[in-house]
């Protein structure tokens, strides 16, 4: 069920689950793309005479408050973001909490204070969660509505995003929608070639993903490779990686994915030339080195560009393309090039028609850092491990309770 799904909420009390957990420098929002991409629906609710009352969370903070994390900063932006006031609740459900949703008039907006504040939130004890989600339908009163927003947070088992919505009427906000309907098109009914792009630091973290994908690819779909994992791969097929970021615990089942990949007739890309360098700066003397012989006091900070010109000729017949993760530490220039080159090698695919996806919050933040316009792309995700676990074909409980 969506937003037109709830009927008149002129005057009714609704809860939206927002991802408002951006990047800050100190106080500084550093990138604002989920506050962006969360402002429609808010407004939308406002504008329809709603009492406005948005939850969220940011960081990790251990149950309690740590000023640290507070959404002050975040609720000073979504009032510029929405164009009207925000009314900020130091508390998420005690009485400043309280206040400021008794104070709300039809069409205000009130941000409470970081859920995770409170250590029901992300409880994994079911009847500490079911507490915690009682106090926040309590602020509600008798006509109150759920709206689940967060795409960037329904993967997690957590009160806001799981058990209040089994309590009170519920739909799935625009965002939600839009995220789940555009990557379903990227496990089902998919249009073909299909190239899938892959960095970050760790594969480890990508394991279920390139499993699933794996399995949804066909005989000629692609699967790039950049990004710290690379070195793994590099390593399974017998290349020595110098002091690259190397997860030796992988390496067997990389092993299989290659020959996996072999099997099915998807064609495994991976780099051939490499930027790096002798530590961890951007001083530390970068040089492009060949990626079957980095040297041993090296260590790979981003792919080269023999590679960046290899990944965008692997992308130039994509009709379906999913990016997700840097393909080096983008946020030193030296080491931004591999990005930079993926970017545009998208950037010329959704000229041409594809549909293109970024997902994660690093590469989407990493595509905003380098100046690219958002309309470049079909779709940035606002979900980092949230549109993965989708590509991994999990259960997300977020979702199942919306579904409910
Ligand atoms: C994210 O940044 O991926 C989401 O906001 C979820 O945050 P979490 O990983 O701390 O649960």
């Amino acid at each position: 069920k969506t937003l037109n799904d709830l009927g008149d909420v002129r005057g009714r009390t609704v809860l939206v689950r927002s991802d408002l957990n951006v990047p800050l420098d100190g106080t500084r929002i550093t990138d604002d793309g989920r506050i962006r991409a969360s402002a429609p629906t808010i407004s939308t609710l406002a504008e329809r005479g709603a009492r406005v009352v948005v939850v969220a969370h940011l960081g990790r903070p251990k149950g309690a408050p740590d000023p640290k994390y507070t959404l002050a900063p975040v609720a000073a932006r979504l009032s510029e973001v929405l164009g009207r006031p925000v009314a900020f609740a130091t508390d998420t459900v005690g009485q400043e909490a309280r206040a400021a949703v008794e104070g709300l008039g039809e069409g205000e907006v009130a941000l409470l204070e970081n859920l995770r504040f409170n250590a029901g939130e992300t409880s994994k004890d079911d009847a500490e969660r079911g507490a915690f989600a009682d106090a926040l339908v309590a602020l509600l009163g008798a006509d109150g509505a759920y709206v689940g927003d967060g795409f960037g947070a329904v993967h997690r088992k957590h009160a806001s995003v799981y058990d209040v919505p089994q309590r009170v009427p519920h739909v799935a906000g625009g965002l939600v929608e839009a995220e789940v309907e555009v990557l379903k098109r990227l496990t089902t009914q998919t249009e073909r070639p299909y190239v899938v792009v892959l960095g970050g630091s760790k594969v480890s973290d990508k394991l279920g993903v390139i499993d699933n994908l794996l399995g949804v690819m066909q005989s000629g779909d692609k699967l790039l490779v950049g990004g710290g994992m690379l070195f793994t791969f590099l390593k399974a097929q017998g290349h020595e990686v110098g002091k690259s970021l190397l997860e030796e615990d992988q390496l067997e089942t990389v092993t299989g994915y290659l020959q996996r990949a072999q099997e099915s007739g998807v064609e495994l890309v991976l780099p051939v030339d490499i930027v790096a360098a002798t530590a961890f700066a951007a001083d530390a003397d970068p040089q492009v080195v060949p990626a079957q012989a980095i040297p041993a006091d090296r260590l790979g900070l981003d792919i080269g560009p023999e590679s960046g010109a290899l990944f965008a000729s692997k992308l130039a017949d994509a009709r379906t393309v999913f990016w997700n993760g840097p393909m080096g530490v983008f946020e030193m220039e030296p080491y931004a090039g591999g990005t930079r080159a993926v970017a545009q090698a998208l950037a010329d695919a959704t000229s041409r028609g594809a549909l293109t996806v970024v997902g994660g919050g690093d590469s989407a933040a990493a595509v905003r850092a380098l100046g690219f316009d958002e309309s470049s792309f079909g779709h940035i995700s606002t979900g980092g491990g949230a549109s993965l676990e989708y590509l991994e074909g999990k259960t997300l409980p977020g979702l199942q309770a919306l579904e409910a």
